[in-house]
């Protein structure tokens, strides 16, 4: 069976190392390590594997974080099968670090981190190194454009520069899509394009209104936002405000560990309050310098100190819940069309994801698309409801998708406006646009106008409480909508 996995992120290397198992295997992504958000990670994996923590009480932290959308089967998989891929990779020589930490969500000491908050970085070169001694993987350096699909099955991937590499299915793990935000903790080169290709092909498409927002990245004028781990509050960093005062127990019983959207949306109230800056404070975590090496590295990058300084923080685009519809084996509905990693939305996730579930995601089901039966995506029939209106086929340029996004899709939405960003989406701009960019702002503006409520990470202010009516997964394609029904008895 030849495999044509697109992306070189943890997913894809950890797929691809599986997929040659089977058959001959090509990794189309372009060259650069960091144009992967897998090395962009601060935060580890979340296994069960310290004394006392199980599988269950995991999954029900999952469960809790996704506000009653996530997929139960998809929860169950997760959190069974992460301790044995961390096992597989311990037993090949991940160095990970020797004891878990605790990060926000978690009832238990299980995120499971390799060199401090540089675990991506190490992840990532250490699969790569995986997959750079593996003979039977090809990697070619190039942007695919289109996955091909006659008689209704991906048969290969075009690429940018006129290839068309023929294949008996195709894995994406392209990564997710928050570069469509100005403000966003990930590469820029992560705009969507596997859900773009993914819609064209005819997949559907899942739960696009669910962005998480980080509370914390760095909010310095004229420097990109950065990530300023979670694991920095799990280890005592509070947040203050332009005084100097700690604002979080008023928001939340959990302060700084509340849910993510939650300590989002103090700090840009805090922000307003006060009129001036919100601050991390981590200068009571004991050895942060070595500790929290990338962090401390990003702060040093603006002339700060981490061990000295109160740090400017604001909350930027972190994470797509939502992204291709697929099955636990990471099967789209589309025949021959698998997905793994960020750009895949198996319901894990719900409305809300749980700290370093990410990583975890990628390695569990991407070894399991690598594994999966050539068969129909095992999913519930998907009846079309409602059309859609035609689709942006020019893109506006990336620099106007992300002040629209910033502007109208981000931690805290209003209908009107959501309906103003869609039809300008829609309206569509120039040849030299991003069409996925914008093809995904159009959809996430959509889907966060349809959902009439507030839930995980979608708030609007002008419907702040979640709506019973509401918990169901919505679903998209070129066709129109349909809707998952959440049965009564997942989630909570
Ligand atoms: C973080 O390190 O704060 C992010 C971890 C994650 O998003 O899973």
């Amino acid at each position: 069976m030849r495999t044509v996995v697109v992306g070189a992120g943890a997913a894809g290397l950890w797929c691809a190392l599986h997929a040659a198992e089977r058959g001959p295997v090509t990794i189309l992504a372009p060259g650069a390590a960091t144009l992967s958000a897998t090395a962009w990670a601060q935060g580890g994996v979340a296994a069960a594997t310290a004394p006392g923590d199980s599988p269950e009480a995991h999954a029900e932290d999952t469960l809790a974080a996704g506000a009653g959308l996530c997929d139960e089967r998809a929860v169950a998989v997760l959190t069974r099968e992460a301790p044995g891929e961390v096992r597989r990779l311990a037993e090949l020589g991940m160095p990970f670090d020797p004891a878990p930490t605790l990060e926000a969500g978690h009832r238990a000491r299980r995120v499971l981190h390799a060199g401090g908050d540089a675990s991506g970085r190490v992840l990532h070169r250490f699969l790569a190194d995986l997959v750079e001694r593996e003979g039977r993987i090809r990697r070619l350096d190039g942007l695919a454009t289109a996955v091909e699909v006659e008689g209704g099955r991906a048969v290969g991937v075009r690429t940018a520069d006129g290839r068309r590499l023929v294949a008996d299915r195709v894995v994406l793990a392209t990564g997710g899509a928050c570069g469509i935000y100005g403000h966003r903790t990930g590469p820029d080169t992560s705009i969507g394009d596997g859900i773009a290709m993914a819609w064209d092909a005819g997949a559907a498409l899942a739960d696009l209104e669910f962005v998480q927002f980080h509370p914390t990245a760095l909010d310095v004028p004229g420097h990109p936002s950065r990530l300023l781990t979670e694991a920095l509050r799990g280890e005592g960093a509070i947040l203050a405000d332009a005084r100097g005062e700690r604002f979080m127990p008023r928001f939340h019983e959990r302060a700084e560990l509340a849910p993510r959207d939650v300590v989002a949306r103090a700090v840009l109230r805090v922000r307003e309050e006060t009129g001036g800056p919100v601050y991390l404070d981590a200068r009571g975590v004991p050895d942060v310098l070595t500790r929290f090496p990338v962090a401390a590295a990003q702060c040093h990058e603006v002339g700060l100190d981490l061990s000295l300084d109160l740090i400017p923080v604001a909350p930027a685009a972190h994470y797509f819940m939502g992204g291709v519809l697929t099955d636990t084996w990471g099967r789209t509905t589309v025949r021959g069309l698998l997905a793994a990693g960020e750009v895949a939305c198996t319901g894990v996730h719900g409305a809300n994801r749980l700290a370093s579930n990410s990583l975890a995601e990628t390695l569990v089901f991407g070894r399991r698309a690598a594994l999966a039966e050539d068969a129909p995506a095992e999913l519930p029939p998907l009846p079309i409801s409602e059309p859609i209106g035609p689709a942006p086929t020019l893109g506006l340029l990336l620099p106007a998708v992300r002040e629209l996004a910033d502007r109208h899709l981000g931690p805290r939405r209003r209908g009107p406006e959501l309906e103003a960003a869609a039809e300008r989406l829609a309206a569509g701009g120039v040849a030299a646009g991003s069409r996925s960019a914008t093809l995904v702002a159009w959809l996430v503006a959509l889907t966060a106008l349809r959902r009439e409520e507030s839930r995980g990470g979608h708030f609007r202010e002008d419907l702040p409480e979640p709506n019973p009516a509401w918990r169901l997964r919505q679903v998209v394609t070129p066709r129109g909508w349909s809707a998952l029904p959440i049965p009564a008895t997942m989630g909570r």
